[in-house]
């Protein structure tokens, strides 16, 4: 099967052009002026000035399959990517059983081969008694460590074997990426607010605090330079957090992370209509931190975008706070929320296309994927970019159903999403008969 998408308007250069993009065998094959006719395809999409931009990479996400199949699977999760214009995820370990076996990582991939539409990698979890397990893994995105404890069992503390990961990420070169907040400050925390029972959202910063994921990163800031591994920090949510970070890059160049759109479009103040629907880790915090993560991700201090997507059901965010579970859903969402943003001329469309696209392929080494370039991947959106829509729960594809961003009016729709040179969602119909491919990673020099 060809594809010819004709009339697009693509990226070159920082600048916009109308060109004709054709894709054969699943990759871009020739980007040519809109007068040419060279090309016959099987299919043709008239664009008709529309943009096409390269489909999003979200590294950082819960599919929840196998084991909480409840929340969500490969195949619901991964249609409600393709309808977010996202085409390649990373799935992380915390599953049941946990991806933290040469077994488990096979299972997984037998499931995502078999039920996802969009291309998928996979995240390898650091588990204590098994870290002999990383030795026999082949292509994985990295290894996951979590070191304050979160939805699952996985957990990491100790400096020493923090430290030991980090030699084995060295010695394989494999990235190690970090959900850094401290554990111990959390538990205290968490004492506190059993005894005062603070069983409302609306404590949930105060616990897992600000300085719950400073301290954090400070330690694994420490740890690095004594090895001198490259470490990622997954949902950088604080000011203080952040300003850690910035101090490390100008030491190293061994040193990336991400934000989430929730900790950018979402603060404390939304708790009052989201409860436990706004109920995350780490958790949403204050208006100046979405001040300061915005204008970081600007200056390119922040590499990418990842949205966290971790679904949970209505019914177990219903509960009462100490015991609804921490995750939002945000596959859906994050490309319109920064075309949203890139619309209202307040980011520049290129920089969207980089943090959502570019930088995540370049940081963890995926393999032609992130740009539209001859011989890449034919992983496209097609995007109206004066389109208004309200967001809506009853319009979400996740299997939870629900968004922290329901009500929120944006500009900027997803019209077309492009797996692999097959159309798998167009104006709102998906395709399920499309399956995505493993993503393949290439080991940085
Ligand atoms: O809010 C979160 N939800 N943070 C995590 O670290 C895990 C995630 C989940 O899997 O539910
Ligand atoms: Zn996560």
């Amino acid at each position: 099967m060809s594809l010819l998408i004709k009339n697009a308007k693509i990226q070159e250069k920082n600048n916009f052009f109308i060109k004709n993009v054709f894709c054969k065998k699943g990759k871009i094959a020739s980007i040519t002026n809109p007068d040419n006719t060279k090309f016959n395809a099987d299919k043709t999409i008239d664009a008709k000035g529309k943009l096409l931009l390269p489909g999003g990479i979200d590294c950082h996400v819960h599919f929840r399959e196998p084991g909480m199949e409840k929340k969500g699977n490969w195949k619901s999760e991964s249609r409600a990517a393709a309808a977010g214009g996202i085409t390649s995820v990373i799935d992380m370990p915390n599953t049941i059983p946990s991806t933290t076996t040469v077994q488990t990582l096979k299972e997984k991939r037998k499931t995502a081969e078999k039920n996802s539409l969009i291309n998928f990698g996979f995240h390898f979890g650091a588990e204590k008694r098994k870290l002999a397990e990383i030795n026999k893994v082949k292509n994985i995105a990295s290894i996951k460590v979590f070191m304050g404890s979160s939805t699952g069992n996985l957990l990491v503390e100790e400096e020493k074997i923090l430290e030991e990961i980090f030699r084995t990420g060295k010695q394989k070169n494999i990235l190690i990426v970090l959900h850094a907040e401290e554990e111990k400050i959390i538990k205290k925390n968490s004492k506190k607010a059993r005894e005062k029972n603070w069983n409302n959202v609306k404590y949930h910063n105060k616990i897992r605090s600000e300085k719950a994921e400073s301290e954090a990163i400070k330690k694994a800031l420490k740890i690095q330079k004594k090895v001198g591994n490259r470490i990622h920090f997954l949902h950088v949510s604080t000011k203080k957090g952040m300003q850690e970070i910035i101090k490390a890059k100008k030491r190293t160049k061994q040193v990336s992370c991400e934000v989430c759109p929730h900790h950018l479009f979402l603060n404390e103040k939304d708790l009052n209509r989201l409860g436990n629907f706004g109920k995350m880790n780490p958790p949403l915090r204050t208006k100046k931190d979405n001040e300061f993560l915005m204008n970081a991700l600007k200056k390119g201090l922040i590499d990418f975008i990842a949205t966290d997507h971790a679904p949970h059901t209505k019914k177990e965010k219903q509960k009462n706070y100490f015991d609804a579970p921490s995750g939002v859903t945000g596959i859906e969402t994050v490309y319109s929320l920064l075309l949203n943003e890139a619309a209202k001329g307040k980011i520049k469309l290129s920089k969207v296309i980089e943090v959502l696209c570019e930088k995540p392929a370049e940081v963890y080494g995926i393999k032609n994927k992130g740009k539209i370039k001859e011989g890449f991947d034919a992983d496209l959106v097609l995007v109206d970019l004066n389109k208004s829509f309200t967001v809506k729960n009853s319009d979400i594809h996740s299997k939870c159903k629900w968004t922290p961003f329901n009500g929120r009016k944006l500009k900027g729709k997803i019209e077309a999403t492009i797996i692999n040179g097959n159309i798998v969602y167009n104006k709102g119909k998906i395709n399920s008969k499309i399956k995505g491919k493993e993503v393949k990673f290439e080991k940085k020099k």
